[in-house]
């Protein structure tokens, strides 16, 4: 069932809304799907410029049939461009890390019906540190914490970072600047951010390639049509295509392997050491 590689679980989280997830977490499935990988958008937000939008597909069912049991993951499951499959998200996500044993293992077998091959399940998430959020994050096996250049931003982006080292212990953590007007002002972001990391908390977190502030991306988001195709050659088309590169370089977590069943396992696992 699994590649040899096995499935890579990406979380794209933030301190404060409207900073990217959602845009950063469409465009990157699109652009890895582009190149041949079979990728699934898990919609776990509930904010009003969702996944649908940012990948230009209507959604008829969403995750609250899963729960209820009308309808199979495969069944909610909608097509979007290069192949990415979106799982639409519901009011009722958050109730995912809440679970109990039956519920859990009917959503595990859910999951395992879709998981062939999958090379990357990348899931965005909503803002904030709650106990979901934190949840979904124990669960992934990298997380990427979108941060723009502003004072509110940075300090909500630390407040996260703080929650997730010291109260969870979690690891693979990258930062990710997004609407830069430069690639060294992303840079230093990362640095700043991670000087404060270092002084407070004692240890540092890894940073990936900055996305630049880029008028397509709301042009192409206001045509229905992903950026990549849309505007192929515009800053921030090339930004994803390197933000892609190291995405496909990231090393496998051992310790969190077996894919989609472990990490509803691990969901439920992570709310159950909460609660
Ligand atoms: N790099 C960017 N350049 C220009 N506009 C952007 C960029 N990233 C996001 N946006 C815009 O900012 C708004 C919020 O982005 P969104 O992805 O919905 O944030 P979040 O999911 O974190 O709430 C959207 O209108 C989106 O089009
Ligand atoms: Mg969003």
């Amino acid at each position: 069932m699994f590649t040899a590689r096995g499935t890579q679980i990406i979380g794209i989280a933030s301190g404060k809304g409207g900073v990217g997830k959602t845009t950063i977490s469409a465009n990157l499935a699109v652009t890895l799907a582009s190149r041949g990988k079979k990728v699934i958008l898990f919609d776990a937000d509930l904010g009003l410029a969702n996944a649908q939008l940012a990948l230009g597909c209507k959604a008829p069912y969403n995750f609250s049939h899963v729960l209820s049991g009308q309808k199979t993951l495969k069944e909610i499951i909608v097509d979007g461009p290069a192949g990415v499959q979106l799982v639409p998200g519901a009011s009722g996500i958050q109730h995912l890390a809440s679970l109990n044993r039956t519920e859990v293992a009917g959503i595990i077998h859910s999951f395992s019906e879709i998981e062939e091959d999958l090379d990357y399940f990348i899931v965005d998430l909503a803002a904030g540190l709650s106990d979901s959020v934190m949840s979904f994050l124990s669960a992934c096996q990298h997380r990427l914490i979108v941060l723009k250049n502003e004072p509110s931003s940075i300090a909500d982006a630390y407040a996260t970072i703080k929650v997730m080292i010291q109260d969870h212990s979690l690891q693979n953590i990258h930062l990710l600047p997004n609407a830069v007007l430069t690639h060294s002002e992303g840079e230093h972001l990362c640095k700043s951010v991670n000087s404060v990391i270092k002084n407070f908390l004692g240890s540092q977190v890894d940073h990936l390639h900055p996305i630049s502030a880029d008028e397509m991306v709301l042009r192409s988001l206001k045509s229905s049509q992903p950026l990549i195709t849309f505007a192929p050659t515009s800053k921030a088309t090339r930004d994803f295509s390197i933000l892609a590169d190291q995405i496909e370089e990231l090393e496998h977590d051992t310790t969190l392997t077996g894919g989609l069943q472990f990490f509803v396992e691990r969901l439920a696992a992570a709310q159950a050491t909460e609660s």
